[in-house]
């Protein structure tokens, strides 16, 4: 079986490390990390589980890019996945070099007419199965998978369309579907502003106190029909009157609200603190006393040295005494950065 598979410029000889162990592969794209291996394993869970690749995708078959007749050899490519025509189906097309004179929005609608004048049950509304195609250094890259919870791991490309606070929001979006995380009550989000997490969650129907000395978006939060107050009062944070859907924002530094928290209360804590992960795991111990036992942690880990594995067990055993770490990984939309996941023991 053979995968594409996306890795991110910092995590590269990590994720060579990780597929070494799996599979043989080649370096198809060495500025954009894109790597083809060749695997006995035939279920992407295996690169599921890998925690430097933000996206894998099955190929069955691969070609030459027909340049004469590109919409005719990427028909017969698809076609030759011998896919079932009573399925709904998506296609996609991914060109990453190729700039073959068409959008890749082109290529589907013109390809997936072909496809849909022989039977074939095409769907992009609510679709069973997506077929693609790569367009990668003069070659095309075909496959296909059933859809379900796993597409947004699968596909590196997918964009979301914002029309919330901050892109930002895209990385605890995944996170929440990464991580299989559920609803929170409470949630306390440090290193909050411009809001793009506060915003999700209390879209989600969670309270939020949001803490950092920069001001959020409170205009954007508005027009999203969420409710949000702003204290920079240094007393106690009265929780009674902060309701589902609502964000307080603390208005000043992690470390000057530690004391100011309610002690286990909070379901949730994340962490997107623009400081070294290091830094950040002191203050998120300092912090989770407001933490009820059993409560989530996001972190989000910045400035990378060049030995990953280091850092890592450095921020885990930092945050250690206080937190299980239950899983890591590098997301599609994070790709910088490292997100961590753990339980408040
Ligand atoms: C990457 S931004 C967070 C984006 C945010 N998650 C969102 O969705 O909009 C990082 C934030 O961390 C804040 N920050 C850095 N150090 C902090 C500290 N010690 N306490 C609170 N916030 C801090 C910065 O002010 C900055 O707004």
């Amino acid at each position: 079986m053979m995968y594409l598979l996306f890795t991110a410029d910092s995590f590269m000889q990590s994720a060579l490390d990780e597929i070494g162990k799996a599979a043989r592969y080649g370096i198809l794209d060495s500025q954009r990390n894109i790597l083809l291996i060749e695997s006995e394993e035939t279920r992407i869970e295996k690169f599921e589980d890998m925690k430097f690749v933000y996206g894998a995708f099955p190929i069955h078959c691969k070609s030459d890019l027909d340049y004469e007749d590109y919409l005719g050899s990427l028909y017969r490519g698809i076609a030759s996945l011998n896919l079932e025509r009573n399925k709904r189906l998506k296609l996609e097309c991914f060109d990453i070099n190729c700039k073959i004179g068409k959008s890749a929005k082109d290529i589907e609608v013109a390809v997936g007419k072909m496809l849909e004048s022989e039977g074939y049950n095409i769907n992009i509304i609510a679709p069973e199965v997506l077929a693609y195609v790569v367009l990668l250094n003069g070659k095309s890259y075909f496959g296909s998978m059933k859809l379900g919870g796993r597409y947004g791991f699968v596909n590196p490309f997918r964009i979301y369309k914002s029309k919330n606070v901050s892109r930002s929001e895209f990385k605890i979006i995944e996170s929440f579907s990464e991580f299989g995380i559920k609803t929170p009550g409470l949630v306390v989000d440090i290193g909050a502003a411009p809001g793009g997490w506060s915003a999700f969650l209390a879209g989600k129907g969670a309270a939020v106190v949001a803490v950092d000395s920069a001001d959020l978006d409170y205009e954007s939060i508005g027009r999203l029909g969420l409710c949000c107050n702003v204290s920079q009062d240094k007393s106690k944070v009265d929780l009674d009157n902060l309701k589902g859907g609502c964000i307080l924002h603390l208005k000043m530094r992690s470390e000057d609200a530690i004391d100011l928290l309610p002690r286990e209360a909070a379901d949730m804590l994340v962490d997107d603190m623009n400081v070294g992960g290091i830094d950040s795991a002191e203050t998120v111990i300092k912090i989770s006393g407001a933490l009820k036992r059993g409560a989530v942690l996001i972190m989000t880990l910045k400035c990378m040295h060049r030995n990953v594995m280091a850092y890592i067990s450095e921020v885990e055993e930092g945050i250690n005494k206080e937190f299980e770490v239950k899983r890591w990984k590098v997301l599609p939309h994070n790709r910088q950065e490292i997100t961590l996941f753990a339980i408040k023991r």
